[in-house]
């Protein structure tokens, strides 16, 4: 997507320097576009754990890039060993998306199928494969976008042509993502297209995905959108404000249900409650497919109390700072994520279409995967 003109993807190799990894530094936006290098496998490890880097696909794709680096360090040697123990590195980083632990495994199958091939071979082997990884992300997510501008299309229509409000939660636009988003995928389609869409934007306590990174990717974008505090979505429905909602997701389980930004389960029951459409969008590199029941068997990340103690913004004379909005002594809990069960997801929206947020109707994108696990719950 571009930035003051410009397109970029959130992470590439360098142009003059194909073993160094370049990503936007996400901490610093909205106030600042900053390029960071990395070059090292701690390089990638700290930049996924520490959120330079954050949301599922950029997740994996960066994870995709660790493994080319760690090939780049492994000893001749150790080489199986060494990358090995790279994999278990940054599979630790972070724990509920699924793409991080899908890109590191695709990876090391091409890697074991090189191991025995000349130094130089392997890198490039590793260099081709994080390459694809990164760039199906981005293609998925367009076609996210093709699918899910249909239902744009539908509503624009029902409402003779009125602007379309959709409400979204987090950030799964294309910072998440190499490019293009996942749910913000198809809003983008839909504007392109010359539809009236309007985005209200959760900001996203305690980091503030959507105030930091969603309102600065639509308003680079040029879609008309407003911030709104977590807690006013249920309201806005109540109003008829909200015509669907879409997130992103982090990891959805083989019968539908869908981890995603914490907060996100409070929208979809309020989306139930006032008949509401809500569907999540996600590339077929966050199902887990091994997965049946979200409540049960997704792991939640918990981070640091911080998190949730201070703030940090621009002041109005423009310096940034870090603030704490509780007494010294107020302790915090910071649950990262929670689970939308599959009967509140109106549908999924992935790069192969359209599917009800079921066994039955995921099977049906993916036939692929029947022979898996069934589910053993509604
Ligand atoms: O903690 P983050 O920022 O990595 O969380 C991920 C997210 O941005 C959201 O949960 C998003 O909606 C799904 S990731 C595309």
């Amino acid at each position: 997507m571009n930035v003051n003109g410009r397109h970029y993807r959130t992470i590439w190799l360098k142009e003059t320097d194909n073993t160094v990894v370049q990503i936007i530094n996400q901490l610093a936006l909205p106030h600042s576009f900053d390029i960071i290098d990395l070059r090292t496998v701690e390089d990638v490890r700290r930049a996924i754990k520490d959120m330079y880097v954050r949301g599922a696909g950029l997740i994996g794709a960066t994870a995709a890039y660790g493994m080319y680096l760690a090939v780049l360090e492994a000893g001749e040697g150790s080489f199986t060993a060494d990358l090995l123990r790279s994999a278990e590195i940054l599979k630790n980083t972070r724990p509920t998306a699924s793409n991080l632990a899908w890109a590191v495994d695709r990876m090391l199958v091409t890697l074991t199928d090189s191991a025995d091939l000349p130094p130089a071979k392997k890198c490039e082997d590793a260099r081709i494969e994080a390459q694809a990884i990164a760039d199906e992300d981005a293609d998925s997510c367009r076609r996210i976008g093709i699918h899910g501008v249909e239902i744009i299309k539908a509503i624009a229509a029902r409402k003779k042509g009125e602007t379309v409000n959709i409400l979204t939660h987090c950030n799964a636009g294309w910072l998440a993502f190499v490019d293009y988003g996942s749910a913000l995928s198809p809003v983008y389609a839909a504007h392109d297209a010359g539809l009236k869409v309007h985005v209200w934007v959760d900001e996203t306590r305690p980091r503030n995905q959507g105030a930091s990174l969603t309102a600065w990717e639509l308003g680079q974008h040029g879609v008309p959108h407003d911030l709104i505090p977590d807690n006013a979505g249920g309201h806005l429905m109540q109003h008829g404000m909200v015509d669907m909602v879409i997130t992103g997701a982090d990891r959805v389980t083989r019968c539908g249900d869908a981890a995603n930004k914490i907060g996100t389960y409070l929208k979809a029951a309020a989306a139930k409650e006032n008949g509401v459409p809500f569907y999540v969008a996600l590339p077929s590199s966050t199902f887990d497919f091994n997965m049946r029941d979200g409540l049960k068997e997704i792991p939640i990340e918990e981070r640091d109390a911080s998190e949730v103690r201070f703030v940090s913004g621009k002041t109005k004379s423009g310096a940034l700072k870090t603030v704490q909005i509780c007494p010294d002594s107020t302790s915090a809990r910071n649950w990262g994520f929670d689970v939308t069960p599959a009967r509140y997801i109106t549908g999924l929206i992935s790069e192969r279409g359209i599917c009800e947020a079921s066994e039955q109707g995921i099977l049906g994108l993916y036939p692929e995967q029947a022979a898996g696990q069934g589910c053993t719950h509604g």
